[in-house]
């Protein structure tokens, strides 16, 4: 065992976009357990989009970051030592835990993944928090149903790519849009969306939109927010339904911006709008997770991810995340 724990620290709570000085690289030691803890050897790590907000000393569903404190993160380690009955040296755990290389904990919210069946990764992504939101917004939320023209932004990432296949496998026309050419040909030729744009390069959104989705929209899965919802809200079918996942055009904002506007269109086409959290429904997670095994072994759902390799480049893998530079779901390998 390395005798040092190298961690990352919020170091400054940006002030906009999130800079590198924002994090600060530490040798820390490793945590000695007690009665009733383990320690883990930390293999990879999720960033997500949640992370900006927690940056913020702003309240919300999740606590914010303190200064100096380890940032917390979506972690997939292995037991080294163990003082818990519930787990056993060499098991494989899934749960919060820190951006280091090894962690304390009392084991408290970790799942213990069986290795083999898929790459240990797909637990922090398809087979994790980001694959369980995706199900929740859309069968949870806007009730889904076959035969129905589901419209999804940041499509290839790693909410998005799930949302738009679970859709396809349901029955469902789907659309998505993507911030390159790369991206759009992957939603279309790889995962079997009906139709894709760039929305960086299509000219108005909103008239893409219509051009795409003639019959307009039954459900908007909305990741994004900004320009991109008020361009989908004004192509919403009567009585649509739009689950609210993400706002990430305006995670970084230095002040509130405007929301979208011709808000009169929830009254002419009798919408419902509602905001979720991945947590609010663990039953539905649980039913997702069966279903998904299922539909990777048979090849329905296909997943993508960029791995960052080691620790200390993971505040570059958040940042870039944030900008887009990531193709499908955004891991950091620590080990
Ligand atoms: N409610 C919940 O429980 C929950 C849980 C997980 C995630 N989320 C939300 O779901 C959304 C997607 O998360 P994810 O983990 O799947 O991330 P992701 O899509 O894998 O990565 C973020 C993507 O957002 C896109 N993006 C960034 N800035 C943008 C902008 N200004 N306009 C349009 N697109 C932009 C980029 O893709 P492009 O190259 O396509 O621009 C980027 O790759 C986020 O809003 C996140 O906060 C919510």
């Amino acid at each position: 065992m390395s005798e040092i724990n190298q961690q990352i620290t919020l170091n400054s709570r940006p002030d906009g976009w999130v800079v590198q000085e924002n994090f600060k690289l530490v040798d820390g030691q490793i945590p000695e357990i007690g009665e009733g803890e383990i320690l883990t050897r930390n293999l990879f790590m999720s960033v997500d989009p949640y992370m900006r907000s927690r940056m913020n000393d702003a309240k919300s569903y999740v606590p914010p970051f303190q200064i100096g404190e380890v940032l917390q993160a979506g972690v997939v380690g292995e037991v080294v030592t163990s003082q818990n009955p519930k787990f056993n040296e060499g098991d494989v755990v899934v749960g919060m835990l820190g951006w280091e290389n090894y962690s304390k904990s009392d084991g408290e919210g970790l799942l213990t993944v069986e290795r083999g069946p898929v790459p240990l990764s797909y637990y922090l992504g398809v087979l994790g928090m980001p694959g369980m939101t995706a199900y929740a917004g859309l069968v949870g939320v806007a009730d889904v149903q076959a035969g129905e023209t589901v419209f999804v932004s940041a499509a290839s990432g790693a909410v998005g790519s799930v949302v738009g296949q679970i859709a396809k496998i349901m029955g469902c026309a789907v659309v998505g849009c993507a911030g390159s050419d790369d991206k759009v040909d992957f939603l279309v030729n790889e995962l079997g969306f009906d139709r894709a744009f760039n929305y960086k390069t299509c000219g108005s959104i909103a008239r893409k939109i219509a051009e795409l989705c003639p019959k307009g929209i039954d459900v908007n899965f909305e990741n994004v927010g900004g320009e991109i919802m008020e361009a989908a809200l004004w192509n919403m079918r009567d009585f649509g339904r739009i689950a609210v996942c993400g706002m990430i055009s305006n995670y970084n904002d230095k002040e509130m911006t405007p929301g979208p506007r011709g808000m009169g269109i929830i009254i002419q086409r009798r919408l419902k709008i509602q905001g979720f959290i991945v947590s609010d429904n663990p039953g539905l997670n649980m039913e997702f997770i069966q279903k998904a095994v299922g539909w990777l072994a048979e090849g329905k759902l296909k997943y993508r991810e960029t791995v960052t390799d080691g620790l200390e480049n993971a505040p570059s893998a958040f940042i870039g995340m944030l900008k887009g530079e990531n193709f499908g779901k955004q891991i950091v390998k620590i080990a």
